[in-house]
């Protein structure tokens, strides 16, 4: 079964653009570096959820749901994206926010908590070491009782349905390559929730081309076994062949101290991108990809004949909250 045959909203209209990073090529001296700017989709602010939610809400709308609810951390990206599709629905946005530490959740804090105010959803600020699923499953009961239908999106968007999203993206770096003449060695992503990782596995991985993922969270083995699992699902959902557990590469060597906490290399990753072609990366997801990108390059991981690919997936946004990690 295609990809085509699964329904899909529309938040992003165009293919997103693959550029060359070509001073961080020279400054990096090779191998050839492109970036795909994933950080483009549409929808506020833009990132890799929206192509997630292009399935996921297709199918809560389907389902007849008249609420949206998600999870995430204090700073979600995935958040922020979840209530502007539901704006763009006309749907309720209920939105479970779990703390890290006690009282970490500030009401007036800007970047990604900005915009969920911005964008009127719901907050449930939960403690630490609340069961999310639980905690969204216990709300939507809630909102049945007083006769609203509302449909859970899992944290990230990572089930089967979400990483159709990065299925479709393989696609487009696939004809992309092709167009371009460009014969591409790898693609590097982060990984975390797994959705994004996983769908560029299934789609990638029969064209040869290697995945290699940057944990932002967990360590390599139980994230490579997040991944393993939804590459299943999603090649299960799509009647496709299935993949080798081998084609999931995680590397944790770039996670730090923990999610969301800063690392000199992300602070470092974070202002070549800037500095050398005006990119905005962010701290918790993307600065710590890159920093792995960066690592891998300089340690001669590919040659100098050879292209890879890095795959932007945004959040941006969270730079604004994070200033104190990123500025030297
Ligand atoms: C900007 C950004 N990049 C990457 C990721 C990781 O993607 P995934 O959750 O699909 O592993 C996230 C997840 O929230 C994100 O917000």
């Amino acid at each position: 079964m295609g990809l085509g045959h699964f329904r899909h909203r529309t938040y992003t209209h165009l293919t997103t653009p693959v550029e060359p990073l070509t001073r961080l090529t020279q400054a990096l001296g090779g191998p050839t570096l492109w970036v795909k700017r994933d950080d483009r989709t549409g929808l506020a602010g833009g990132g890799n959820k929206t192509r997630k939610l292009e399935y996921l809400v297709s199918e809560a709308l389907e389902g007849g749901a008249t609420a949206l609810i998600t999870c995430g951390a204090v700073q979600s990206n995935h958040c922020r994206l979840t209530a502007a599709a539901a704006n763009r629905e006309g749907l309720a946005c209920h939105l479970v926010i779990r703390e890290k530490i006690p009282g970490q959740y500030r009401e007036e804090a800007s970047g990604n908590n900005l915009l969920f105010r911005l964008l009127g959803a719901t907050l449930h600020v939960v403690p630490p070491n609340t069961d999310l699923d639980a905690a969204m499953a216990k709300l939507a009961y809630e909102m049945a009782a007083s006769g609203t239908l509302a449909h859970v999106v899992p944290m990230g968007g990572s089930n089967a349905t979400g990483s159709l999203g990065y299925v479709r993206c393989a696609k487009e770096i696939t004809q992309w390559s092709i167009d371009a003449g460009v014969s591409l060695s790898a693609v590097v992503c982060a990984s975390s929730s797994g959705g994004t990782h996983a769908g560029l596995v299934a789609g990638l991985h029969p064209e040869g081309v290697d995945v290699v993922g940057i944990s932002v969270d967990w360590d390599s083995e139980p994230q490579t076994e997040v991944v393993v699992a939804l590459v299943e699902a999603v090649t299960q959902k799509l009647l496709a062949p299935s993949i080798a557990d081998e084609a999931v590469v995680v590397h944790d060597d770039y996670v730090g101290p923990g999610y969301a906490q800063g690392t000199p290399q992300m602070a470092e990753a974070v202002r070549m991108f800037a500095q050398l072609e005006g990119i905005l990366l962010d701290p918790v997801y993307t600065g710590k990809t890159a920093a792995g990108f960066i690592d891998l390059v300089r340690r001669g991981t590919w040659s100098k004949d050879d292209h890879v690919l890095f795959v932007h997936t945004g959040g941006s946004p969270a730079l604004f909250e994070y200033a104190e990690q990123v500025l030297p």
